[in-house]
């Protein structure tokens, strides 16, 4: 082969057997911000159409997974798909947010923090389809509780288990696995039934939490620090258990599942309340 094919090869090779993974895997990420879609203000629904790049049709959903294939162009980017702790199912912004070289921010709340002000600030020297296409990812992300999982383990990748009969790792059971296995099982193997199914939750079984979801105090920065604290939170919950070597099945499944869905609707509900307060100034979010 030429050698650029075989570079080519090389790099998808590398690609495919990067430790640290991807963030919810694409279907994860479509869902959120299809959910994130309808809770969009008119006036937020079409600032974001117009920094939409043209390959996503006006579907903000379409754009949701570019920050993970930017990882190679934008080396840099990489630490901020995650935030991991030391383990005591807390986060800690000024102690876990920065990148291997200890450089502050770098990590996934200080890039929602990052991508939201460079968006609001009109003198902004980024670009800021590249700002949208990020943030819209990352909020998905910090939802994901493996991507506030152990240092020790990487979130969880290191952490190899069989799911079903397929070979994993724990990090990639919750990106991916659980919502493959739902959408088989209970959805007809269709995005678009899973969303619906999601939908429904947030305005029957938690219309009465929904609009906590999305209250956010700070004047000065996101709530994307209180996000990572439950999802570290909850990471402590998807260890629990899970040994180097185990096979997870149905019990995992079933206990795993409604914590993916319910993160994946306060993803969606959480980037629409920041993409209304920064396009509309009119969401219910106190301030970002
Ligand atoms: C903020 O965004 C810029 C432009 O994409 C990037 O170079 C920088 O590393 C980002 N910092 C954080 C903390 O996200
Ligand atoms: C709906 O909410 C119930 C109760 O919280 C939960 O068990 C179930 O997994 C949720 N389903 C979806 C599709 O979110």
């Amino acid at each position: 082969m030429g050698l650029l094919l075989l570079l080519q090869f090389l790099l998808v090779a590398a690609a495919a057997r990067a430790p640290a993974a991807q963030a919810w895997g694409k279907e994860g990420h479509y869902m959120t911000c299809k959910i994130a879609d309808s809770f969009l203000t008119e006036a937020a629904a079409t600032a974001v159409k117009e920094l939409l790049p043209g390959w996503a049709k006006g579907e903000l959903a379409e754009v949701c997974s570019w920050a993970d294939t930017q990882r190679f162009r934008y080396r840099w980017s990489s630490p901020l798909h995650f935030a991991d702790t030391p383990g005591d199912c807390k986060f800690n912004y000024a102690r876990d947010c920065h990148n291997t070289k200890g450089e502050k921010d770098m990590c996934v709340v200080g890039a929602i923090n990052n991508y939201t002000a460079a968006l609001k600030d009109s003198e902004s020297t980024f670009d800021p389809t590249e700002s949208l296409m990020f943030l819209a990812h990352f909020v998905g992300d910090v939802h994901q509780p493996l991507h506030c999982g152990h240092v020790a383990d990487l979130g969880g990748n290191t952490i190899i288990v069989h799911w079903y009969r397929r070979k994993s790792n724990l990090h990639h059971v919750w990106d991916v696995n659980v919502i493959e296995t739902a959408m088989k099982d209970f959805y007809n193997d269709d995005q678009s039934t899973m969303i619906d199914a999601i939908q429904r939750n947030i305005t029957d079984e938690w219309s009465s939490e929904e609009k906590q979801w999305e209250t956010c105090r700070s004047r000065t920065k996101t709530c994307a620090d209180k996000y990572a604290q439950e999802s570290a939170a909850l990471a402590c919950g998807a260890y629990e258990g899970v040994e180097q070597g185990d096979t997870l099945g149905d019990d995992y499944f079933f206990s795993a599942l409604p914590v993916v869905q319910k993160r994946i609707a306060q993803g969606g509900v959480r980037l629409a309340a920041i993409l209304n307060s920064i396009f509309s100034g009119n969401s219910r979010l106190q301030s970002i």
